[in-house]
């Protein structure tokens, strides 16, 4: 199994993300959960992320606590999307399990450090201060990373939080600039792809069909979630963005992208945080990241359902 820290702002789409990791042991080995400021502030992204770990009984994966706001900018958050608690939707009941000791930073270099080099996968699902902060910190673990297999981003679909950005690039854009300079290999789950992964009314029926708590739990969570996409893009459903990235590590074959150079705009007031992907090799800026374009919904939604039944 492919060893992977997530690192996430729980969020409803975070949270079938981390679901399907954990449905998926001999596929995957989930080290440890790092929470960041995004889609709402840190104090309620960590806990959801243990509510999360405790609605399938693992409270043994450790889940810590990181940066509370982007490196250089001040906090913006997505309430009008999640809701106020970030997981809207099912009821929540507040976590008995605790939260790790330690900064989630520290936990991101220290596994770094301690595993065989090449053999850790980081999958950032929120904004990518934690990741930047923890290369900016120790700059020997870049080397070390396997991969990194993230959300963010769009080019043809532009922008979800501004004409030109999507939400976790936005958030954090020099953090983004880090992360994609860094030379780690580097797979991209831009709205592009994820705003084709929607949870139809017969998708969301077979989850509660699962006749489990688990699969009631998603059907209520993106039930809500779906509430924005549909009013303001006339989507058939709530698109299942950051769980792209774990249905990636189990199938990769479900994707298709280019090998291309992406870079981050971290100046212009008007397009900041927008991923300029060379989609098609105008420049001869080097490549750096693999940025998905297209996915077999169908494929993914069966894995999906079929993963979330073994919970
Ligand atoms: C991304 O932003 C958040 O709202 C979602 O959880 C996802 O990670 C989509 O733009
Ligand atoms: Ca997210």
């Amino acid at each position: 199994a492919r060893k992977i820290i997530i690192d996430t702002d729980p969020g409803q789409d975070d949270a079938v993300a981390i679901l399907l990791a954990l449905a998926s042991p001999e596929e995957i080995d989930v080290l440890g959960i790092t929470a960041v400021a995004g889609n709402v502030p840190l104090p309620l992204t960590q806990k959801n992320a243990r509510i999360i770990c405790e609605l399938v009984g693992r409270s043994d994966i450790p889940v810590y606590a990181g940066c509370d706001a982007p490196l250089r900018r001040p906090l913006v958050t997505a309430e009008h999307v999640h809701g106020k608690t970030g997981l809207d939707g099912p009821e929540l009941t507040d976590p008995t399990m605790p939260l790790a000791d330690g900064h989630a930073v520290d936990f991101i270099v220290e596994t770094l450090r301690s595993q065989s080099s090449g053999t850790v996968t980081l999958c950032p699902l929120g904004p990518l201060t934690n990741i930047a902060a923890a290369f900016n910190k120790a700059p020997d673990i870049i080397e070390k990373v396997q991969e990194i297999i993230l959300m963010g981003g769009a080019y043809f679909e532009v922008g979800n939080i501004t004409p030109a950005a999507e939400f976790n690039i936005y958030v954090d854009p020099e953090a983004a600039d880090i992360v994609f300079k860094s030379g780690c290999p580097i797979v991209v789950m831009p709205l592009d792809v994820t705003h084709k992964v929607l949870v139809t009314k017969p998708r969301c029926d077979a989850f509660r069909a699962l006749d489990s708590k688990v699969g009631t739990f998603v059907a209520q969570m993106t039930e809500f979630f779906e509430r924005f996409d549909v009013a303001k893009y006339g989507s058939a459903g709530a698109p299942l963005h950051d769980p792209c990235v774990t249905a990636y590590l189990i199938r990769p074959a479900l994707f298709t992208g280019r090998h291309i150079n992406v870079e981050i705009e971290t100046q212009s007031e008007l397009t900041l945080g927008m991923t300029v992907a060379d989609w098609w090799g105008v420049t001869d800026r080097p490549a750096n990241a693999t940025f998905i374009g297209d996915v077999d919904a169908d494929g993914f939604f069966d894995l999906l359902t079929e993963r979330l039944a073994r919970l």
